[in-house]
């Protein structure tokens, strides 16, 4: 799996979206180290800050399979710019992604940006710091 048909597995992840307030729906794609796919899409209620996002929802469901090693995570919105994670996915990734993981932004023009986990989020509070 390459990183355009990553992206393209994210656009297909939009589909599973419930976003009838935003009418903005994201979707993701997260690949394994083993090379599977896990889709999300974002989620919202009627209580708005109760939205789930696309990036934790892929993650979500990869750590309720039992998946653990991730190597990047593709992310599409209905927008002509990348997508950029929320601050509140970006700490959620940086516990489950090392920091070499890679984000996959794609834009309206089919253009790939790839950013790293360290680069979205440097100096993380993270699990490391509980011990
Ligand atoms: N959203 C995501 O799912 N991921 C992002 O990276 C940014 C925002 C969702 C939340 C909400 O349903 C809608 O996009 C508008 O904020």
């Amino acid at each position: 799996m390459n990183y355009i048909e990553l992206a393209q597995k994210a656009r297909e992840a939009q589909n599973g979206s419930y976003s009838p307030y935003s009418k903005f729906r994201v979707g993701a794609a997260l690949l394994t180290d083993d090379g599977e796919v896990i889709l999300g899409a974002n989620v919202e209620n009627a209580s708005y800050g109760l939205t789930s996002c696309a990036e934790r929802n892929a993650i979500t469901r990869a750590i309720n399979d039992g998946k653990r090693k991730f190597k990047a995570m593709a992310v599409v919105g209905d927008m002509d710019e990348y997508c950029t994670p929320c601050g509140a996915c970006r700490q959620v990734m940086d516990e489950f992604c090392g920091k070499e993981f890679e984000i996959v932004l794609i834009n309206s023009k089919d253009e790939l940006k790839i950013l790293k986990m360290n680069d979205i989020l440097p100096f993380s509070f993270n699990g490391e710091h509980l011990v």
